[in-house]
């Protein structure tokens, strides 16, 4: 495992909460996480790179690219340990490189991958500048990139909350840093020589007993990881805390129970 440490909140941000990341989020995702593995049509031998690869969803590809070893790239250590650990439990080769995905498509060779993945990490990238420049490492002809993302349209109930919220502060609003659709994603990878070969998009809904609890999920997961919302006052959050939690219950609340629903967006691609 060679590790390079980077200065950033957000590998800062998902080291604390590596630990529950999979059962916060992974858990709900996994028809998604499985349909995207099948459109990649991998085989032995292939070799893969995870891109801001996670807490270990990379296995379920080393599964098929066995005995090729794979590639974890990702700036949180913890989260690349417990890729590394699950691994190695399940005797499949992982070499995890502790840096971010610019760095890695910056520095890596030109097509030394049959296979790319990037799952959920998007808003961790200029996703507009970069996805042009995605296939860099994959092989022209055969080589796969896979994307699977939470698309802008996701967790509408906890966005109009915000929103609302931003409006009554007179406060400017954030939108979620992510593609609107599949069609966007398509074309910039398009635009970089690359040929979509499946698109989809899923919508997948979550319930928390309780606004309270929607509201601690919405940090505790990663789905909102951010460098202004990490640096903003602890004290100012816990107090604000309630009164969204409590707009969440009067606005969406079914039996008392609160939803989210995340549009999640699949597309592969092959290399030209
Ligand atoms: C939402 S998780 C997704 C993990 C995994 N791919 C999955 O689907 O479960 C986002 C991951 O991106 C990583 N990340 C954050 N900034 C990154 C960057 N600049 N480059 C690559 N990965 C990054 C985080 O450390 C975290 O592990």
């Amino acid at each position: 495992m060679s590790v390079t440490q980077v200065s950033s909140s957000i590998p800062h941000i998902y080291d604390a909460i590596a630990e529950q990341y999979d059962d916060h989020w992974t858990r709900h995702v996994q028809t998604q996480h499985a349909r995207l593995t099948a459109d990649l049509e991998l085989r032995s031998g292939e070799r893969l790179v995870d891109i801001a690869a996670g807490a270990g969803v990379t296995v379920e590809m080393l599964r098929h690219t066995h005995p090729a070893p794979g590639v974890a790239v990702d700036p949180s250590s913890a989260m690349l340990e417990k890729a590394r650990q699950r691994a190695a439990r399940e005797g499949f080769a992982l070499t995890g490189l502790c840096t971010t995905a610019q760095e890695f498509l910056r520095d890596c060779d030109e097509q030394s991958f049959d296979v790319l993945s990037l799952r959920f990490g998007l808003a961790y990238v200029d996703w507009e500048r970069d996805l042009p420049t995605l296939a860099k490492p994959v092989r022209k002809g055969s080589g796969r990139i896979g994307l699977l993302t939470n698309l802008a349209t996701s967790a509408p109930q906890a966005l109009r909350t915000y929103h609302a919220f931003m409006d009554e502060l007179g406060m400017e609003k954030a939108w979620p840093p992510v593609p609107r659709d599949t069609a966007q994603i398509a074309s910039l990878l398009e635009a970089g020589g690359v040929e979509v070969v499946s698109q989809w998009s899923e919508r997948v809904r979550i319930w928390f007993d309780n606004g309270m609890l929607a509201a601690d999920w919405l940090t505790q997961s990663g789905y909102i990881a951010s460098k202004a919302l990490d640096e903003f006052p602890p004290e100012l959050l816990a107090m604000l805390k309630p009164v969204f939690a409590k707009k969440l219950e009067d606005d969406y609340a079914v039996d008392g129970r609160v939803p989210f629903d995340f549009d999640i967006g699949g597309v592969v691609g092959v290399r030209r």
